[in-house]
């Protein structure tokens, strides 16, 4: 039986329809005129991977990201997908049929959850943004506690920025492409915010004219 999809969060842009969640990962690469892939494929290289830990990744899809991580793990290390829409675990649990040391979990991120286990990497891509600040919070905490202390939290997402300086093409394509809560999230400073939850040490880099950056921050204490 088909179920209504309604949102949460009726102004967010990450809470995807099914027709979106079926095809985002071709979405992704067309609009990105093919370049997605590469740009993924670096900023997780830049996360360092060892083959002895353990990630998150919180707001999975369709485990593309996940996929790209893989190889950096060996038998070791370990990988947890999670999600809450059906589509994405099962597009998830497609892709790693057979791999012992993936596993998926269907959660919502955007309210307190304890899975009772702590990682190495928390990674969360193009997701948090999608909120309202409060429940950014909310995220930040589940993200946290799932860290052991020296455990790095990746946000790869958008990088602060003032849309008033944007050129117009650019503020034009932003305005239409992405969802209100996203104009909000560019104006927080994040690394302050991450250090008042316990983060410090931080590193960045940055994609796509600065646009967007991958956030590392570490776990101060437990
Ligand atoms: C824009 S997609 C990004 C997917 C993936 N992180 C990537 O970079 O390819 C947003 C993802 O977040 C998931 N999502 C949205 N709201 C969520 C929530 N409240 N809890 C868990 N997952 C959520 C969606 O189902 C979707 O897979």
């Amino acid at each position: 039986m088909q179920h209504k999809f309604t949102k949460l969060y009726p102004e967010s842009g990450v809470e995807l329809t099914p027709f979106i969640s079926k095809h985002y990962d071709s979405l992704m690469n067309w609009g990105s005129f093919g370049r997605y892939h590469q740009f993924i494929e670096g900023a997780i290289k830049s996360l360092h991977i060892q083959p002895v830990q353990s990630i998150l990744d919180l707001g999975c899809g369709t485990g593309r990201n996940a996929s790209l991580m893989l190889p950096y793990l060996k038998n070791e290390g370990q990988l947890v997908g999670l999600d809450l829409s059906p589509i994405m675990m099962a597009a998830f649990k497609q892709k790693f049929k057979g791999e012992a040391h993936v596993a998926f979990v269907q959660q919502r991120i955007d309210q307190p959850f304890d899975l009772k286990q702590s990682f190495d990497i928390v990674f969360i891509s193009f997701v948090i943004h999608g909120f309202p600040q409060e429940v950014r919070q909310v995220i930040i905490d589940n993200a946290s506690r799932h860290l052991r202390k020296g455990g790095i939290l990746a946000i790869l997402d958008f990088a602060e920025f003032d849309m008033d300086t944007m050129p117009t093409l650019h503020r034009f394509v932003f305005r239409k492409i992405e969802c209100p809560y996203a104009f909000d999230y560019i104006a927080h400073n994040w690394k302050a915010l991450l250090q008042e939850k316990g983060f410090d040490h931080f590193t960045e880099k940055f994609y796509i004219k600065k646009y967007v950056r991958l956030l590392q921050a570490e776990k101060m204490s437990e």
